[in-house]
């Protein structure tokens, strides 16, 4: 069973993930590799398209048929390989020189059981000396956040003369680190009248540095860098990102 089931809400997805402020990272990182490049959790290729756009040999992967299917609209004509997979049971024909996870998704791994085998099944589809990068919010960062009031994310004009809005509320456990909470999609007509009601139950975990100490001890990774922002900034506790460029070590 899916944590997030991202599915029910692939069509108006891109309505309210309308944000880039990440993208000249990743088109700068994946500057520095020339051979196959694997995104995974890549939803509707929000971030996938651009670097598809700068000529990336990208390979994406997500378990979401439905998101998958609005990415494969958007395409037009070009061809990187979507694959529908949990990325618990990565199984590609291939091996990658970077391998990425936008968007703080490895988060939605609520099981730590299930992220170290994520982790493994990664590091199987990495060349030796090659790069992983995780995406993460700052624990201490987020969790201020997640303080159980309801908020609005957005008010958007959407297709067909309709108005989508966006609410949500999350609160932090500390026992189980795991921020959960709702968030409800109302879309009304060109008479703002209300014509679609849905709503989604979110969970993320909140991962910690010694988590990802005891990943790379287990799977031969070594810390290239801990990033703070999209900007390459050095993390600090006050950062609200951390962002981990991991390495598969030679071993000789
Ligand atoms: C928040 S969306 C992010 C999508 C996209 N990367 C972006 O930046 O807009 C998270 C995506 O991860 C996918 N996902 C969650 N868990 C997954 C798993 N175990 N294996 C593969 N995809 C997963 C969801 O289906 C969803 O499309």
């Amino acid at each position: 069973m899916k944590n997030i089931d991202f599915g029910f809400v692939a069509d108006i997805y891109d309505d309210y993930v309308n944000v880039d402020f990440d993208i000249p990272f990743y088109q700068s990182i994946c500057k520095g590799y020339r051979g196959n490049v694997l995104e995974l959790m890549c939803g509707t290729g929000r971030v996938s398209l651009p670097l598809i756009e700068n000529g990336i040999n990208l390979t994406c992967v997500d378990y979401s048929q439905e998101m998958l299917d609005v990415f494969s609209k958007k395409l037009n004509g070009k061809t990187p390989l979507l694959i529908c997979q949990d990325i618990c049971e990565l199984d590609i024909d291939n091996k990658f020189e970077f391998v990425f996870i936008p968007f703080n998704s490895f988060s939605e791994i609520t099981d730590s059981k299930k992220r170290k085998i994520a982790v493994k099944k990664i590091t199987e589809h990495l060349v030796d000396g090659g790069d992983f990068l995780i995406t993460l919010y700052n624990p201490e960062y987020r969790k201020l956040a997640a303080d159980g009031n309801l908020k609005c994310l957005g008010k958007y004009d959407i297709s067909n003369d309709r108005t989508l809005i966006v609410t949500y509320y999350n609160s932090f456990d500390s026992t189980s680190n795991l921020v959960s909470g709702t968030q409800f999609y109302e879309i009304y007509d060109r008479k703002n009248k209300l014509i679609d009601k849905r709503f989604l139950n979110i969970a993320f975990s909140l991962i910690s540095h010694d988590e990802i100490d005891e990943l790379c001890n287990e799977f031969n990774l070594a810390v290239k860098g801990i990033f703070g922002d999209y900007h390459f900034g050095n993390f600090s506790d006050n950062s609200q990102f951390m962002n981990y460029l991991l390495t598969k070590r030679v071993i000789v």
